[in-house]
């Protein structure tokens, strides 16, 4: 457990956090839509690539996730990706969940895939340099959903990932996310988020997980984006982290959120929210950053355009998200930083 302690406190050192690279490849391919780019290994090699040369970004990112194509690739000069990233000392991790799948019998619902095989594929990893890894679950709310057995069986998968992760001595990173599409309220994605934690972490106990040697990537206690009663981000702080008290161990050393759909802006606020909360006594047992992927990566996917004259500016806006999460991983953002020294 000690080696995997350190490594989940070293990726959630203060003022740092992840990089969520690891889009898949269908999911990449919707993100190169939206900027009219076509989803070549080419182009999808040159812009993560000058995601990880960003300036000064190790100040602000511990850890990149990668999806399974980048952890083999080479920089356009011929340096694996993963070199790049470690010799700014920024640690490797790896998405090895297969996606969420229809749920059998149980409409509407979803199961994630990837265990066959997954003891192998983390030596794999391991060899290629992955500290830590990533499995993300998702759950829907409606009107009574989600169910028990979705939130079961999910709560199964992500126990017995995590498990043989940390047998391989590869941090588990545990993302149960609820997702925000919906018009529910900020106390049905409470409730529903509670029932999941419940079950996640009674799990991870039953299959002899070491809490110390984890990190938890939930959502945040969010009104569904077309429910009409919108919340504060104090509001949503103050929730959110009742939530996590109530359902998580005080042992897990780090939670690192999701952006899930939010602004760029609003999920800087919400964490932004948390921290102050925290810094101003509030019970909050754990480190609190960010694992984002679009809230990181919008603002740079926008300026790059697929266009390599557009390189620099693709980086300088990725670097300035990166710093203001840092800052909000604090509790020392402000609105008014979005636009100083732009
Ligand atoms: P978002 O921050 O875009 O939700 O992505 C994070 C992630 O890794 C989802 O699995």
């Amino acid at each position: 457990m000690g080696d995997l302690a350190v490594t989940a406190q070293a990726i959630v050192a203060p003022g740092k956090g992840i990089l969520a690279a690891d889009e898949s490849s269908g999911t990449i391919k919707k993100r190169f839509d939206s900027i009219g780019t076509e989803s070549t290994e080419t182009n999808r090699r040159d812009y993560r690539e000058l995601l990880f040369t960003a300036p000064d970004v190790s100040a602000f990112i511990s850890g990149v996730i990668l999806f399974d194509e980048t952890i083999h690739q080479k920089a356009a000069g011929g340096t694996p990706l993963v070199q790049i990233l470690e010799r700014q000392g920024i640690i490797p991790g790896i998405k090895v969940d297969a996606g969420a799948k229809p749920l059998p019998f149980a409409p509407g619902e979803t199961v994630t895939e990837g265990l066959d095989g997954l003891r192998d594929r983390l030596q794999a990893y391991l060899g290629l340099g992955a500290r830590f890894a990533k499995w993300r679950a998702t759950y829907t709310i409606t009107a009574d959903l989600p169910s028990q057995y979705c939130i079961d069986v999910n709560a199964h998968a992500l126990g017995r990932y995590a498990a043989l992760c940390q047998e391989a001595g590869i941090v588990p990173i545990v993302e149960p996310e609820v997702l925000m599409d919906g018009d529910h309220t900020i106390e049905r994605c409470e409730e529903a988020t509670t029932a999941v934690l419940e079950a996640v972490f009674a799990q991870l106990f039953e299959q002899r997980v070491g809490l110390e040697g984890i990190l938890l990537k939930p959502n945040m206690i969010l009104p569904g984006a077309d429910c009409s009663a919108r919340a504060s981000s104090d509001e949503i702080a103050a929730a959110t982290l009742r939530c996590f008290r109530r359902a998580v161990p005080a042992a897990v050393p780090g939670i690192v959120f999701l952006s899930g759909g939010q602004s760029d802006e609003a999920a800087t606020a919400n964490l932004d929210a948390m921290n102050k909360r925290k810094a101003a006594g509030e019970v909050v047992p754990w480190a609190l950053s960010f694992s984002y992927g679009r809230a990181l990566q919008s603002a740079a996917l926008h300026a790059w355009k697929g266009d390599a004259a557009n390189t620099d500016a693709a980086r300088a806006a990725f670097a300035h998200r990166a710093h203001l999460n840092s800052e909000a991983s604090r509790g020392s953002y402000s609105p008014e930083m979005e636009t100083a020294g732009r």
